[in-house]
């Protein structure tokens, strides 16, 4: 079992399904709206507990509602709390989502609350986990120092570092020099490249400015048009996986951390793309964020069925 460690977001999603999103200054009536958990920090490492990880989560959470929300998540999955440190004089972050029915696809108001004061000491609090880890897995929802601790934590333990730039922030360009695998989605990508991401050409040349910035590998997660993974020597392409889409909240989520999963455990990058992308296509069969992280099984399971891949259940 390989394990994945990094700081992160922890925020309670109150998701509304709607037939139809609305238009500026229109109301309409929504059908159904669920509490659950989510935050890209913690989603992804649900994604990775899920698939298989031991998995160590630095973050912060008020003492509210919404943060017993995700204390009683932790609990039912039987994932460690250690490091989700209460923050009283803050409010748990939260985010509204509301997912259109017809399309799957989601729009996300995020509200980062505590994890805004994410410091780079909780972060060295926890320099034992870093030391037995196969992956770190950062994403841009907490301030930037916490990124730069985890940083240098890899760098010091020899793991591999998968930075996740979303959403997207203004943060240094430094912030990517040296990262292992960086994997923006398509909107992600142009923001910090200049470059919109439509045909292979551009996949190419958004991967040299993140090579320019001193990454090492860079992964494109576009939707329903697959994944462009680039080395550094060369681009490869991974079509979409055919699912019926429920819910689009996650997807990223779900393929960076079974992705860290894959690459803790030993896996190859290109098995592990190809069983993040399993991931991805099984959790937007569900509804919710954390929640529709799939099971190792399922995963298992799928790697065969499209790729003739197998591993370890
Ligand atoms: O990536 C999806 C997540 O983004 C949601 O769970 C929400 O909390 C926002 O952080």
């Amino acid at each position: 079992m390989g394990k994945v460690v990094g700081p992160g977001s922890a925020i309670t999603d109150v998701t509304g399904y709607v037939q139809r999103f609305p238009v500026p200054g229109q109301t309409v009536q929504g059908n159904r709206v669920q509490f659950g958990p989510g935050g890209k920090g913690s989603n992804q490492m649900t994604a990775a507990h899920r698939a298989g990880a031991d998995v160590c989560l630095i973050a912060r959470r008020g003492e509210d509602f919404p943060g017993q929300v995700l204390r009683e998540h932790y609990q039912n999955e039987k994932m460690s709390q250690k490091y989700i440190l209460a923050t009283p004089d803050q409010s748990t972050g939260m985010a509204l989502i509301e997912v259109e029915q017809q399309s799957g696809q989601n729009r996300i108001a995020v509200f980062l609350g505590a994890n805004e004061v994410l410091s780079r000491e909780d972060v060295r609090m926890a320099e034992e986990e870093f030391a037995g880890a196969g992956a770190v897995l950062v994403q841009f929802e907490t301030g930037l120092e916490p990124i730069l601790e985890a940083k240098e934590l890899a760098r010091t333990y020899g793991v591999p570092l998968i930075v996740n730039p979303a959403p997207c922030r203004d943060f240094p360009p430094e912030v990517f020099s040296g990262v292992d695998y960086v994997t923006p989605n398509e909107t992600e990508a142009e923001q910090y490249t200049g470059v919109p991401v439509r045909t292979a050409e551009d996949c190419e040349e958004a991967a040299r400015k993140f090579f320019a910035l001193g990454v090492k590998n860079v992964i494109l997660t576009l939707g329903s048009r697959g994944v462009f993974w680039h080395d550094g020597k060369k681009g490869t392409t991974l079509d979409a996986l055919k699912v019926p889409v429920v819910d689009t909240t996650g997807a990223g989520d779900a393929f960076n951390g079974a992705f860290a999963c894959a690459l803790s455990e030993g896996l190859s990058p290109d098995v592990a793309l190809k069983f993040a992308n399993c991931a991805a296509a099984l959790s937007v069969t569900k509804p919710g964020a954390s929640l529709s992280m799939p099971y190792r099984n399922e995963i298992v399971a799928k790697l065969k069925a499209e790729y003739g891949i197998e591993i370890e259940k």
